[in-house]
Parts: C-alpha cells; sequence; structure tokens
C-alpha cells in the first residue's frame, strides 16, 4: 500500500497557552511540526504528507512544512484546517490531490505528538494487511472509574480490556473517505478518527506501542517531551 500522512495541526493549543499555534511552538529544539513531519515522511511506506494547519499562522507553517520537504525529498501540502480536529483531517484529505502522489492509505497523526517514530508509523500501516483501521495504543495503567455529574461512581471497567488511544492512526483509503463522510455534528464530536471508522462499520485494531508518544497539552509537558526529544528517544 501507498500511504500519504495527514498532520492534525489546526489546533490553537488553549490548554499550552502559548503565543503561537501548539504545532509550532518549539520543544526539543524545534518546532513540534518539525518533529512529527520528519518522522512521517521518513516512513517507508509515506510519499507524502498534507498538514492541516491553523488558519491564523499559514506563512509560518509553509516555512516548516517546505524545510521538511526539503530534507525529506518528499512532498507536503499545507492547507487550512477546520473548526474541529476531524474537520481538519477532512480537509486535508481535500487538499491531498494537490502531493501528486497515488495513494491508498493514509496515516493521521497529532502535531502535538513529536516522539512517534518512523517505525511506529510503518508498522501501523503493515497492520492494514488485517484491518480498515490501525490505531498506536498503549494499556492503561490506572483503574478507570465512570461517574455522572454528581462524581457518583456508576462503573469500573475491566482494566485489562482498556487502551488509551494515541496517533498515528492509519486508515485505508476507503476507509477513512467513509468515516469523514458525517454531518458537520458528528465530526465535531468526535475525539479520534478511528471513532468514526467504528461508527462506520470498519474493523479497527490496535497495535500496542510501549514507546513514549505523549501528546503535549499543558505547559509542563513542554520539558518532559523537550528532554526526550533531546535525548533522541
Ligand atoms: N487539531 C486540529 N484542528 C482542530 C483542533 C485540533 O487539527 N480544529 C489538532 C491539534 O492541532 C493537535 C491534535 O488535533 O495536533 C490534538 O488536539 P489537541 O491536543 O487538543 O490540540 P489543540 O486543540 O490545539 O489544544 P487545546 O485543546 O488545548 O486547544
Ligand atoms: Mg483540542
Amino acid at each position: 500500500m501507498r500511504a500519504i500522512a495527514v498532520i492534525a495541526a489546526g489546533g490553537s493549543g488553549e490548554r499550552l497557552g502559548a503565543q503561537a499555534p501548539k504545532a509550532l511552538v518549539v520543544c526539543g529544539g524545534r518546532p513540534l511540526l518539525a518533529w512529527c513531519l520528519d518522522a512521517a515522511l521518513a516512513a517507508h511506506g509515506v510519499a507524502g504528507a498534507v498538514v492541516a494547519a491553523h488558519a491564523g499562522a499559514l506563512p509560518a507553517f509553509e516555512l516548516v512544512a517546505g524545510e521538511a520537504a526539503g530534507r525529506a525529498g518528499k512532498p507536503v501540502v499545507v492547507t487550512p484546517g477546520g473548526p474541529s480536529r476531524s474537520h481538519s483531517v477532512r480537509a486535508a484529505i481535500d487538499a491531498a490531490g494537490q502531493l501528486g502522489v497515488e495513494w491508498d492509505a493514509c496515516a493521521v497523526h497529532d502535531a502535538a505528538r513529536p516522539l512517534a517514530t518512523p517505525a511506529l508509523f510503518d508498522a501501523c500501516l503493515a497492520g492494514l494487511a488485517d484491518a480498515d483501521c490501525v490505531v498506536a495504543a498503549a494499556p492503561v495503567t490506572d483503574t478507570v472509574k465512570v461517574a455522572g455529574p454528581d462524581m457518583v461512581v456508576t462503573e469500573t471497567p475491566v482494566r485489562a480490556e482498556l487502551w488509551a488511544a494515541q496517533t498515528p492512526q492509519v486508515f485505508t483509503r476507503s476507509c477513512l473517505e467513509r468515516a469523514l463522510d458525517v454531518d458537520d455534528e458528528h465530526l465535531a464530536n468526535a475525539t479520534d478518527d478511528a471513532s468514526l471508522a467504528e461508527a462506520a462499520g470498519a474493523r479497527v485494531k490496535l497495535l500496542q506501542w510501549d514507546g513514549p508518544n505523549h501528546k503535549v497539552t499543558l505547559p509542563g509537558d513542554l520539558d518532559t517531551v523537550g528532554a526526550l526529544l533531546a535525548g533522541g528517544v
């Protein structure tokens, strides 16, 4: 299969509270987006990448994307993202024709996860031999409680069956296009893209990933993740 990568980078990073959109924030010496693009483009199965960018800073995104394309020798297209994460992914898919490459699979990755490796992208893509969608995931280590707004616990799910979904989330092209072909309300409510594929009846599998793959969310994450990046993890 020949894949493209979509980097979801359209968020503003409210919880991080930086001056710039989160994908452009420097961590471990480089913008988060630069780490993500280099990892995705270094994967053997990835032929090019589309960045769904924060619409308020397109020239800065173009600069980072152009440098990554030069390093990898693979095309990168920047397009404005949308009002929610999955809207941004759909905007990226709509712009993918500009890459000029044929593709039948897509790896969707958060710009906020700069520790993902090329090997992780390729392992997820290999999983498509047996699934429509493959999600990098880690076993949940805490016991998880379900509670209502009154904080009264209603359920304690069996921990052995619980996984924390990360990205990359890879899809066959037909699966992703079908998953995103829903109304705006469904797109806006999706916290990841794999859940849209599940809702569309796709076979979604998890790929256990034990390496570090934290999402930069809060200011303190920049130190933790930056140290791991600087250490060459
Ligand atoms: N994302 C996106 N388009 C949006 C919202 C989010 O592409 N409209 C992307 C973010 O850029 C990020 C990924 O989805 O790479 C995961 O989202 P999150 O970590 O929540 O990032 P932000 O939405 O930017 O952060 P916050 O929720 O704190 O504002
Ligand atoms: Mg968000």
